[in-house]
């Protein structure tokens, strides 16, 4: 087990990518704080690792909210004793208009969550984490915080915000022996892309938009999260691994 004795958060913990993630923490050791703004999917997410003797809480938090943010590192230092591993990883999309149809409140909202959220983590993670002599910080980026799509402006740039963010919080922190890295996963079967799934003009051509020809699966991306969490990426900081099946390729 490559995570024992480690204590990670998980925010968006509840479902998809985030949940597979915990798990994976979970069977490799860590003892993991499952993170979301869903009680029922969060609640679910601690059952599953419990049933197999992981351990693990639920902390109900938004990531846009800074006193959520300190709660919840409150929470799990209290309750494991530290913290090694964040993965800032709650996002949404926004709705599929052009930028002059996006209206100011949804921009301010899918920013204050893909975007803030991962400030407020590093910015409540890092003293932790100090504190316990080493981290590993795992940001949820895009391929659209890669590479621009029509209608998803917020989503594009918060996306691509948090590819920088990781490279300027990989520069302040390496000191500590804190690593900071963002994945860009490509098109992954969650629920935050049943929109597009539904679209049966677009559908054929979005799933198979990559140099693989089909989409990714959550647990694929947990395995790209559970080695930059790992001591096995020691050496790896300030990178943003994408997980797209050659998606920014195509
Ligand atoms: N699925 C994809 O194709 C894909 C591709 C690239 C990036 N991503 C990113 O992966 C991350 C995880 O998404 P997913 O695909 O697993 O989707 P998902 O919808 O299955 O999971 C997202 C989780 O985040 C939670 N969440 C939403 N807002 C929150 C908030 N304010 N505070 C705390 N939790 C919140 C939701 O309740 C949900 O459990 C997101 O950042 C998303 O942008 C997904």
């Amino acid at each position: 087990m490559k995570l024992n004795q480690k204590i990670a958060i998980v925010t968006g913990g509840g479902s998809g990518i985030g949940r597979s993630a915990a798990i994976r923490f979970a069977r490799e050791g860590a003892k993991v704080s499952v993170a979301d703004v869903d009680s029922v999917s969060g609640e679910e997410t601690v059952s599953l690792i419990r049933e197999y003797g992981g351990d693990a809480i639920f902390v109900k938090s938004d990531v846009k909210d800074s006193n959520q943010v300190k709660e919840l590192i409150n929470t799990t230092t209290k309750t494991f004793g530290g913290l090694h591993i964040l993965v800032n990883n709650a996002g949404i999309s926004n709705s599929e208009v052009r930028s002059v149809d996006l209206s100011e409140e949804e921009w301010d909202h899918v920013i204050d969550i893909n975007l803030k959220g991962v400030f407020l983590g590093i910015k409540y993670a890092v003293p932790e984490m100090k504190k316990s002599g080493s981290g590993s910080i795992i940001n949820t980026s895009s391929l659209l915080g890669l590479k621009g799509k029509k209608y998803q402006s917020a989503y594009n740039a918060s996306k691509a915000g948090v590819v920088l963010l990781t490279q300027n919080a990989a520069l302040e922190y390496g000191k500590y022996n804190i690593r900071v890295n963002a994945i860009a996963p490509g098109v992954i079967d969650t629920k935050i892309i049943d929109v597009w799934k539904q679209d049966e003009r677009r559908w054929p051509f979005i799933s198979k938009a990559n140099a693989l020809g089909r989409i990714g699966t959550p647990d694929e991306v947990a395995n790209a999260i559970f080695f930059l969490a790992s001591d096995e990426a020691s050496f790896i900081t300030g990178t943003t691994l994408s997980v797209d099946g050659g998606g920014l390729t195509f």
